[in-house]
């Protein structure tokens, strides 16, 4: 409905026009019109014309997420929460329940946001909680190649909209300087050779001040409106978000990995630089090289010998 809508957005689409493209009655576009009224649309209905959108409302819903947004098919399906314990949960009980691929989860706040490493993800009203459903079609053991090209894609769709200055760290935080602007966490459910479904969650920091957090996040963290200046409006955030997101994945699907990996190495802090590498049971200092065919980080160990590493935290 919201789509045929969108596409008239000049003109009046009939009843009759909506009724029989979306194959419902009259009286049920007339109550969906009601719900479009309740969640804050203003929409012109003209007895000889039809209906019209004149105005919608200035805040993040499934509907106004869906209105003018120019992907194929991703986020055609969206599932908007105003309050949630975490997105990635609704990731994974929409997907039980057979959601499509390109279903996305947003939530205005989470009450137990899950970052890596089984931390909690501070989740506010001001930023942007999003998983993305996907069903690839590769084997689970490429599913890491997605993470990188989560931040090759959200990296490009954020400097396009802000021009601020975005880079990677390894393997996937997109920094403003040496602060976190956005984390990515990665679930996969699938069998020992085929995945079932991967939720890629981002958490985004869009209209915090500095203020509105506490020191221990306010010396590591950053926001799109304190780098900017300016508040962002979330819908055109996600938005350009997923319309990067699916050129990304389509021509990761077409093309492979290799196109991400230069593009991920292009963006990346560090590269050839010292970094200080941390494991499970060692830590150490080495050179940057950059990252594997499959997405690992290559570093140079003291004695010059390469070191290939799947799972690592680094600082600097
Ligand atoms: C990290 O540790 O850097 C990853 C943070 C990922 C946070 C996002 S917010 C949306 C989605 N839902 C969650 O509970 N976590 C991810």
């Amino acid at each position: 409905m919201i789509k045929l809508l969108s596409e008239n957005n000049a003109g009046y689409i009939s009843g009759q026009a909506l009724s029989e493209k979306l194959g419902i009655s009259r009286n049920a576009i007339w109550k969906h019109m009601k719900d479009l009224e309740s969640d804050g649309y203003t929409i012109d209905a003209i007895r000889s014309k039809g209906y019209r959108i004149v105005s919608f409302p200035d805040k993040v819903s499934s509907n106004t997420i869906r209105w003018g947004l120019e992907t194929k098919w991703l986020g055609h399906h969206i599932i908007h929460k105003e309050s949630t314990p975490s997105t990635q949960l609704i990731g994974h009980e929409s997907a039980r329940e057979n959601a499509p691929d390109g279903t996305i989860i947003i939530a205005e706040e989470q009450t137990a946001g899950r970052g890596r490493m089984k931390k909690n993800w501070f989740s506010d009203k001001e930023g942007l909680w999003t998983t993305i459903l996907l069903r690839p079609p590769i084997p689970p053991n490429k599913a890491s190649e997605l993470t990188l090209l989560t931040a090759v894609a959200l990296r490009d769709a954020l400097h396009q909209l802000t021009n601020l200055s975005i880079g990677i760290k390894w393997p996937n935080d997109l920094l403003i300087g040496d602060k976190k602007l956005c984390g990515i966490l990665t679930e996969m459910q699938g069998e020992q050779d085929r995945i079932n479904y991967v939720l890629i969650g981002f958490g985004l920091n869009v209209n915090q001040d500095e203020a509105s957090w506490d020191a221990s996040i306010r010396n590591i963290a950053t926001s799109l409106k304190i780098e900017s200046g300016k508040d962002w409006d979330k819908k055109e955030v996600i938005q350009t978000i997923l319309t990067y997101f699916e050129n990304t994945y389509e021509m990761y699907l077409k093309d492979g990995f290799k196109v991400i990996k230069s593009k991920w190495e292009e963006n990346a802090f560090k590269i050839g630089g010292e970094i200080k590498i941390k494991t499970f049971h060692d830590e150490w200092t080495g050179r940057f090289l950059g990252i594997s065919d499959e997405g690992a980080l290559i570093a140079e160990a003291a004695d010059g010998s390469p070191v290939t590493l799947y799972s690592a935290e680094i600082s600097w």
